[in-house]
């Protein structure tokens, strides 16, 4: 799979797939890992899906989780505890940039001290990429983790921009447009024109042929789908005529 700053460019989330199934998550993480995955997101949002995936894993692969909370106190656990699952965590992420001044203090003394790899700020709604463009703009950032699909193109205005003059990382977040994009039937004849076996690729493809991506992170409760989708991860990459179809076929 090609490489890009953070890795090899497709990931695993997993917001809403194995949770806290520890048993589902051995599986799925397994697949992900023999198929090439190195790039782990999570949350403490995602109901347990942060312990399992730590068992999970036991010490492979490479982890972007994320600080959610109000406080300060608070946010220290929640790190205090990633690391008792983790060892170590690559990239911490403040998620959906609540109290982000604040976290961000402590957080960038863990990475001056080596513990934490890189700091990334995350949200999935247009309404706050203001926001968050205001928070790459300080400079304190590595990574942004931001949502882009045919559907989802709000972040081609501003935000991919400005981490390509920042030299900040992205990680695109629903991929797949929370599965809602891959429901849909592509013929055959417009994959082959693609290059790729299936419709899933085609859109992850799609994200990752812009070259200001480093990594999608599409979610599979299914270990048989991670192979599927790592496969999106060698060139070559879409031609813009070939972007256009993909959008075509989205629409
Ligand atoms: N959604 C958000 O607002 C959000 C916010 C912050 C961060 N994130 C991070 O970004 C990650 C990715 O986003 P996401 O999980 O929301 O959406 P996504 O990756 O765009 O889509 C996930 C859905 O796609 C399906 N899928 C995956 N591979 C497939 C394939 N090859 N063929 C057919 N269906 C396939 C999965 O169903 P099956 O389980 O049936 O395969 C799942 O329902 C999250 O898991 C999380 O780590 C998301």
């Amino acid at each position: 799979m090609e490489e890009r700053r953070l890795g090899p460019v497709v990931g695993l989330g997993t917001w809403q797939t194995f949770g806290g199934d520890a048993a589902l998550a051995r599986e799925v993480v397994e697949a992900a890992l023999a198929a090439g995955v190195d790039v782990f997101d999570s949350s403490p949002m995602y109901r347990g899906a942060e312990a399992s995936l730590g068992a999970a894993l036991a010490g492979r692969g490479r982890v972007a989780t994320k600080i959610w909370a109000p406080s300060v106190e608070e946010g220290r656990e929640q790190y205090r505890r990633q690391v008792e699952w983790f060892g170590r965590v690559e990239i911490e992420q403040i998620h959906n940039l609540v109290a982000w001044q604040e976290q961000l203090e402590w957080l960038e003394e863990e990475r001056a001290a080596g513990r934490i790899g890189r700091l990334g700020v995350t949200h999935y709604a247009s309404g706050a990429f203001d926001a968050m463009a205001d928070a790459l703009r300080t400079g304190r950032f590595d990574t942004v983790q931001l949502p882009y699909n045919p559907h989802e193109r709000e972040v081609e205005e501003e935000l991919l921009p400005l981490a390509a003059e920042l030299g900040v990382a992205v990680i695109v977040m629903r991929p797949l447009a929370e599965g809602a994009l891959v429901r849909r039937s592509v013929e055959p004849a417009a994959l082959r024109e693609l290059g790729v076996e299936t419709w899933a690729q085609a859109l992850l493809k799609w994200a990752l042929s812009d070259e200001r991506v480093d990594l999608v992170i599409p979610a599979t409760s299914k270990a048989g789908r991670t192979a599927e989708n790592a496969a999106a991860g060698e060139p070559p990459w879409f031609t813009p005529e070939q972007r256009a179809l993909v959008e075509e076929l989205a629409a």
